[in-house]
């Protein structure tokens, strides 16, 4: 197995990311990745919203090319606002049956962060990430529970209410529902997906964040990390009633042979 799947740790002050434990872990296993191999690689990134994610990684990356898709119109302006000068194109619209209608190529890494939870029509979101994967690629993907867990204000209470009748009647805009395990895992079988890793990130920790002044954030950041890490290499079994404490839940997949 390779070694950079276990851990990393990067400078203190150049994280690739703030704020949510299980996307730093994505980006620094996509960092060692790109950086462990010499040649061009491409990464496709499913519902990117604004981007942000990638910019630093782009930045330090030359050989990275970057394309994210994105149903929301608002976001995907945001996206090539922040990625303008990079090597990366933001197509609008959601992820579904894009192989060889709108993208037209297969990819080393599809990732997909914060989205799942948010997705309709989760089968045909899945296919679309395997289709889109080259044979040897590795698809990386997180969703998060805090919205079905933690409902904090009125508009995620009303979104986990009335999203889920209008994605029924067309409109798929506010749609988000708890993704139970066991139906995630189905569909991975279904599609004859292989987990490499399964892990789960996002404790309480990620709330703590908020309170931490700013010039400590990033060394809080190093350490929340690691703390996660260390209690996942405890390989404790993972349950739905779980998502109280564990919010997010991350994958690493390939397509299994
Ligand atoms: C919470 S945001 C996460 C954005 C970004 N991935 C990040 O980590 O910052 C969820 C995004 O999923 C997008 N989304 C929802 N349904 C989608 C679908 N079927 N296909 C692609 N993107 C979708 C939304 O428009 C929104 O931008």
């Amino acid at each position: 197995m390779l070694l950079f799947l276990f851990h990393y740790k990067g400078t203190m002050m150049d994280l690739l990311t703030e704020g949510n434990a299980a996307k730093l872990y994505c980006l620094n296993w996509i960092e060692q990745y790109v950086s462990s191999q010499n040649r061009d690689i491409n990464i496709l990134d499913l519902g990117c919203g604004s981007a942000l994610n990638f910019v630093k990684l782009l930045q330090n990356h030359k050989n990275v090319r970057y394309i994210g898709i994105e149903p929301s119109p608002a976001a995907c302006e945001a996206a090539r606002r922040n990625l303008s000068g990079l090597n990366a194109t933001i197509i609008n619209g959601p992820a579904y049956d894009i192989y060889g209608k709108v993208v037209h190529e297969q990819f080393d890494l599809v990732v997909s962060f914060s989205v799942f939870e948010h997705v309709y029509r989760r089968l045909d979101y899945l296919k679309a990430a395997k289709t889109c994967l080259k044979p040897d690629g590795y698809f990386l993907i997180n969703y998060d529970a805090g919205h079905f867990v933690y409902p904090g204000n009125l508009r995620e209470r009303t979104k986990n209410l009335v999203g889920p009748i209008m994605a029924r009647l067309g409109q798929e805009r506010y749609f988000q529902a708890f993704v139970p395990e066991a139906d995630f895992q189905n569909m991975l079988a279904q599609l004859n997906f292989k987990v490499i890793e399964a892990r789960s990130f996002n404790t309480q920790l990620k709330g703590v964040y908020k309170t931490i002044p700013a010039e400590h954030r990033a060394d809080f950041m190093e350490k929340w990390l690691d703390f996660e890490q260390w209690m996942n290499s405890l390989n404790m079994p993972y349950k739905d009633a779980q998502s109280r404490y564990w919010l997010t839940r991350n994958f690493i997949l390939k397509n299994a042979s």
